[in-house]
């Protein structure tokens, strides 16, 4: 019988049945029916092999500092810069409903000028998951809500394939609130312009993990360059929250042989969360 999952995993590309390759350690690829029990989670010493030879060929070694960095005491490294960054003083207080007036009444760049409506995000505000995409499109700037066209019907599917749910513990925000022209990247003044809502909304959220989705929104997470090749696969943090990268699902449109590799990140996450939650309660 093909199960929920199959179903998830062949809409993301990875059909029939793939299995992540030396994962036994992070996660069981969802191959057999019915699902095991859930064990405490095995938290890997260190990412998957084939994950670290891909890193350590591309990227300079970050200085490393040892965890805990929220709670988070085992598993991979968390790398540096650790620069806290403090959202500016007339931001910092505000609550959500006024973050929300603020968002949709800003002109801090030029965005705004060609804006239907900003877009600040959607979900539940106490999640343990955050994730931050790039920027509105089209149907997004239409209709006021994150991630609605073709790559927020695979980016509900991602989070389908690790059994979450937009809106049920994760919130779902973008680097900057207003639509690109044309959809081009945003500029780094534009994600800078932006970047103390997103502070903002991390900090009243307090969630316990980010995922960036693509290479803007790292960006402006981790505040240096990104190249999420070399990157996924590794624990970054922002302000003491555990981030990871991986691909942006307009991307992964674009490019289905990369969809495996999102789909070992979204495994590392899970494991990841997972680690996070085991490690409060122990
Ligand atoms: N791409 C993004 O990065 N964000 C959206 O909200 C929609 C598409």
């Amino acid at each position: 019988m093909t199960s929920r999952r199959d179903g998830i995993l062949r809409e993301m590309g990875l059909a029939p049945l793939w299995r992540l390759r030396g994962a036994a350690e992070i996660e069981e690829a969802p191959v057999v029916e019915p699902a095991p029990p859930e064990p405490v989670v095995r938290a890997p010493a260190m990412p998957p092999s084939e994950m670290q030879a891909v890193d350590e060929a591309t990227v300079k070694p970050l200085a490393r500092f040892a965890p805990p960095v929220a709670g988070l005491s085992s598993g991979p490294p968390i790398e540096a810069p650790a620069t806290h960054r403090d959202v500016p003083g007339d931001i910092a207080s505000l609550g959500w409903d006024e973050l929300d007036a603020r968002i949709r009444a800003c002109d801090a760049c030029e965005l705004c000028q060609r804006r239907k409506q900003a877009v600040p995000g959607v979900g539940d505000r106490q999640a343990d998951w955050l994730f931050v995409g790039e920027g509105p499109g089209a149907e997004e700037d239409a209709r006021g809500e994150p991630f609605v066209g073709q790559a927020g019907r695979l980016l509900d599917n991602m989070l389908a394939s690790i059994d979450l749910k937009r809106g049920e513990d994760v919130f779902i925000g973008n680097a900057v609130k207003c639509r690109p022209p044309n959809n081009r990247t945003p500029e780094v003044s534009e994600l800078a312009a932006c970047f103390p809502y997103l502070q903002r909304q991390i900090g009243l959220i307090q969630p316990r993990l980010i995922v960036a989705l693509g290479r803007p929104a790292a960006q402006a997470l981790l505040n240096q360059e990104v190249k999420i090749g070399a990157m996924r696969g590794k624990l970054f943090e922002y302000n003491g929250i555990p981030v990871i990268i991986t691909y942006h699902p307009a991307y992964l449109l674009r490019n289905q042989a990369d969809k495996a590799k999102a789909w070992e990140d979204l495994c590392f996450a899970r494991a990841t969360m997972r680690r996070l939650k085991h490690e409060v309660e122990a």
